[in-house]
């Protein structure tokens, strides 16, 4: 079977957040308890995927180094690279081609948080196919600001739009995205957009041209919350908080994860 690796993508200047995030990485910023990426990588660490590659901005990879190190502590393989100007998310695959050499790959973005019932079980759906994309799908009531997607008989995908003015659904495209070794192909040919980035939108385009774009409802049972701006950012801190309160357990306690999964014994859990 062919392996996943992961890729969290956490570049990018944030400037919704300005200036908040003028000297600190969005991703480095806490979510209540525990730094964002601690959210994106526990997703990727309920999916089994164990060699990460985390993209980060030049100046911040010492400060995420210094927070992950080299992953061991999590019974992880963690290595670093850097996206040297915001180019766009499918450029992560550009720099992330001689680490996800000819694997499949996961992508998360480092501010989505992802909270929900049978997530695993999802997640293990996407893993399993070995060829195409698997997106992940949630209803939101404000769709033009993400991918929005329209869904047809037999749950196929018939058309995903990047921020359009009139959305043809509530069910906007999450930034979780599982491809086959084919991605690092179409993202070199990809030409940017009007913005000036590689867009994930015109990856997945492409893979629904192919027939080869599946979908995983994330249904409103779920929680999925992205962080870009300073509402959004401070809804998820008072989400996880009273969640975590109110069932005394931990939303995406990584060394918690990790213990249970047996990748790590308790002696070599970090002492806070
Ligand atoms: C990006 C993607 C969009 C997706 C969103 C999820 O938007 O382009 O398709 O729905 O992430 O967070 P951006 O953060 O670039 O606005």
């Amino acid at each position: 079977m062919i392996q996943y690796k992961g890729i969290v993508l956490a570049a990018g200047s944030a400037s919704r957040l300005f200036p908040t995030t003028l000297a600190v990485n969005k991703q480095l910023l806490p979510i209540y308890d525990k730094p964002m990426i601690f959210y994106s990588l526990s997703t990727l660490m309920i999916a089994d995927i164990r060699k990460i590659l985390i993209i980060v901005r030049n100046k911040d990879k010492k400060s995420f180094f210094e927070l992950l190190g080299n992953g061991e502590d999590l019974g992880l393989e963690i290595s670093y690279a850097i996206q040297k100007k915001p180019s766009g998310i499918a450029d992560a695959f550009n720099i992330g081609k001689n680490f996800i050499k000819r694997d499949n790959v996961a992508l998360v973005l480092g501010d989505n948080v992802f909270y929900g019932p049978s997530f695993s079980k999802v997640l293990s759906n996407a893993k399993k196919r070995q060829t195409g994309a698997t997106i992940f799908s949630f209803p939101v009531k404000d769709p033009k600001r993400f991918g929005v997607l329209e869904i047809g008989k037999n749950n196929k995908v018939i058309s995903i739009v990047e921020k359009p003015n009139n959305p043809k659904s509530n069910l906007i495209a999450t930034g979780l995205y599982f491809y086959d070794n084919k991605v690092i192909d179409i993202v070199k040919k990809l030409k940017p957009s009007k913005r000036g980035e590689l867009e994930i939108t015109d990856v997945n385009i492409k893979y629904l041209n192919e027939n080869k774009l599946f979908v995983e409802h994330l249904g409103r049972e779920f929680s999925w919350l992205d962080t870009g701006t300073s509402e959004t950012l401070l809804a998820a801190n008072n989400f996880v908080n009273l969640t975590q309160r109110r069932q005394g357990s931990q939303i995406a306690c990584i060394e918690e994860i990790a213990l249970k999964k047996k990748w790590i014994v308790k002696k070599i859990l970090r002492i806070v």
